[in-house]
């Protein structure tokens, strides 16, 4: 099945230091491990979307890249993302995968199960089993313990047909930015398909996550 992607990249990496996109794992600049992995999977076109001063950085980062364009983002996440579909040139009903360039190890197989999920679903994302027992607390102090029956820790891509995905962010209207596109789609009456996320689809987000992907990376590369 042909598919849209969209890997959001115009984040500032603040709390991995700065920069998290452009730096090297394995051997490889974070931001395209999954453009390979998204055009490999058969994206037949993939939105780039980079803060304004990086076009020129991503344009030699991907230079040898097929079907890929650059656009630039917005303040928050949702503003890039909202930039990357008003880029998307396929047809309504083709699948768009929207993925953060903070989880570098995407695999064929998420994305697989996420195209099967759309058959059936307004929506799909990959999620992982909570391990830990969970607690409220405040200020130090331990409120109360939360049944981990039910939750479920959210990964990208999430996917969505373009005109599915277009429409819900049409009719947000919520002052707060949605934390991703799943919660967009849900909250506009969709319904949005859970299916099984991959451990090493982690997102980098604090420096010591680097050596923890480096750990997950396939074999061949490390
Ligand atoms: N992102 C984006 N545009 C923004 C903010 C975030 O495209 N205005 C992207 C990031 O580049 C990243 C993904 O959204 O690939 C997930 O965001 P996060 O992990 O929070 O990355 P940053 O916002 O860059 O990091 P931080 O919050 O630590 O500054
Ligand atoms: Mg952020």
């Amino acid at each position: 099945m042909t598919f849209s992607g969209i890997i959001v990249a115009a984040g500032s990496g603040s709390r991995a230091g700065g920069d998290k996109q452009w730096r090297t794992l394995g051997g490889k600049p974070v931001l395209r491990w999954s453009a390979e992995a998204l055009l490999n999977a058969g994206a037949d076109e993939l939105i780039v979307v980079v803060a304004p001063d990086a076009l020129d950085r991503v344009a030699d980062l991907l230079s040898d890249l097929p079907r890929w364009r650059a656009v630039s983002g917005g303040d928050a996440r949702a503003d890039s993302v909202r930039a990357g579909l008003a880029a998307l040139t396929c047809a309504p009903d083709q699948p768009v995968l929207i993925h953060d360039a903070a989880r570098p190890l995407l695999d064929r197989a998420v994305i697989d199960r996420l195209l099967s999920a759309l058959e059936t679903a307004d929506g799909a994302l990959p999620v992982l089993a909570v391990a830990d027992s969970l607690r409220r607390g405040e200020a130090q102090v331990m409120t109360d313990v939360v049944e981990r029956d039910g939750l479920w820790r959210a990964q990208t891509p999430q996917a969505f047909r373009r005109r599915v995905i277009e429409a819900a962010y049409a009719a947000w209207t919520d002052a707060d930015a949605p934390a991703d596109e799943a919660v967009v789609v849900q909250r506009n009456g969709g319904k949005v398909a859970l299916v099984q996320g991959d451990p090493r689809l982690l997102k980098l987000t604090y420096p010591e996550d680097f050596a923890m992907a480096e750990a997950l990376l396939p074999r061949q590369t490390r």
